[in-house]
């Protein structure tokens, strides 16, 4: 069978933790991934505010969802995003000497597409591996990919971006992109947590290209989040029948609303689920149950706005040095790019 070669992007010290899927495809080792994805939810919805990690939000639907929402008027950030990069990608990839281009959380990687067209026109060539959680973005991506790029070498990471990182070999130059915004879904700890863990699996030649949506008009943002035909809300109440179908447990999705807002301290905006009616939630697997009273709130998702130049500094303490700012005339959006000092 064709593509079946381990990845050569994968450090030899940790290619034993991949399987392979499909042609050009491995999936991370699930005996190493979270043990018990029940507890960990548990954890964060007995919080107070309750609360629940971001990735939850991306199942099959949920992806699709989300496919639907970077298409809305409203959402800005994924069109703004794309242009940056359909102008500046030269740019980009000129002051970033590497052989391979590793995307984290790619989804079906259409922004990156542009990137990757001046790689093989400066370069000629080289690697695209991009990691995400849905195995149907990285097929998409795959065979778009064969077919426009046949210069470039195709190794999708079927796991969670941390998973992918720490498997990448320190030695060969790379770009890593992390785009869209993503970042914004951290809390402070995880902000840490992930920027420590990557600039520790970077290696000296090694870049970060990072999309961040900035601090602006407030109508601007509470609109983004908040669509006339309720797709973002259809999205965040997902997140449940996801969490159901995964542990087994109650939510009732009739029982609930969806309610955002824009935190001008916290420079985010904030998404939650709204009990409309009290609710008890069973966990069977754990033998827990919770009662989630009539209006109160669980923060399903965060968005974090920035504010590049203090985004920059923040990247400095994880030893990312700045190369190059890309932005927009409206300067609603912002590429970072930084590199391993
Ligand atoms: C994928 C995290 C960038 O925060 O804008 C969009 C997710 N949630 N609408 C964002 C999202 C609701 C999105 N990111």
């Amino acid at each position: 069978m064709q593509g079946q070669d381990k990845p050569h992007i994968l450090s030899p010290s940790r290619q034993d933790l991949w399987r392979f899927t499909e042609s050009h495809i491995w999936t991370f080792d699930t005996n190493h991934a979270d043990p018990d994805p029940a507890l960990s939810i548990l954890r964060t919805l007995l919080d107070q505010p309750r609360w629940l990690e971001a990735h939850l939000l991306y199942d099959e639907r949920g992806s699709q969802l989300f496919e639907q929402i970077c298409e809305l008027p409203e959402y800005y950030l994924t069109r703004t995003e794309n242009s940056i990069i359909a102008e500046q990608a030269g740019q980009m990839i000129a002051a970033a000497p590497v052989e391979c281009i590793v995307e984290l959380g790619a989804g079906t990687s259409k922004k990156t597409m542009h990137l990757l067209r001046e790689q093989v026109r400066q370069r000629e060539g080289g690697t695209f591996a991009p990691i995400d959680v849905s195995l149907t973005g990285l097929i998409v991506s795959r065979d778009i990919l064969r077919q426009q790029f046949p210069q470039l070498k195709f190794q999708g990471l079927h796991a969670r971006y941390e998973e992918g990182i720490s498997s990448i070999e320190k030695d060969l130059p790379t770009l890593f992109a992390f785009l869209g915004s993503t970042v914004g879904n951290f809390t402070h700890s995880e902000f840490v947590r992930f920027f420590r863990h990557l600039s520790d699996s970077m290696g000296p030649k090694d870049f970060l290209l990072l999309g961040a949506d900035r601090v602006k008009e407030v109508e601007v943002l509470e609109k983004a989040y908040n669509d006339s035909r309720g797709v973002t809300a259809d999205f965040i109440l997902n997140v449940f029948q996801n969490i159901n179908r995964q542990l087994g447990s109650d939510f009732d999705l009739r029982k609930m609303r969806y309610y955002s807002w824009y935190n001008p301290e916290w420079q985010q905006v904030e998404m939650y689920a709204i009990s409309t009616a009290t609710q008890e939630i069973h966990f069977p697997t754990l033998s827990i149950s919770f009662v989630w009273e009539k209006e109160d709130r669980i923060l399903v998702e965060i968005s974090r706005k920035f504010e590049p130049t203090r985004l920059q500094q923040q990247l400095q303490c994880f030893g990312l040095k700045p190369v190059a700012h890309f932005t927009d005339p409206k300067e609603w959006f912002s590429l970072l790019l930084s590199k391993k000092s």
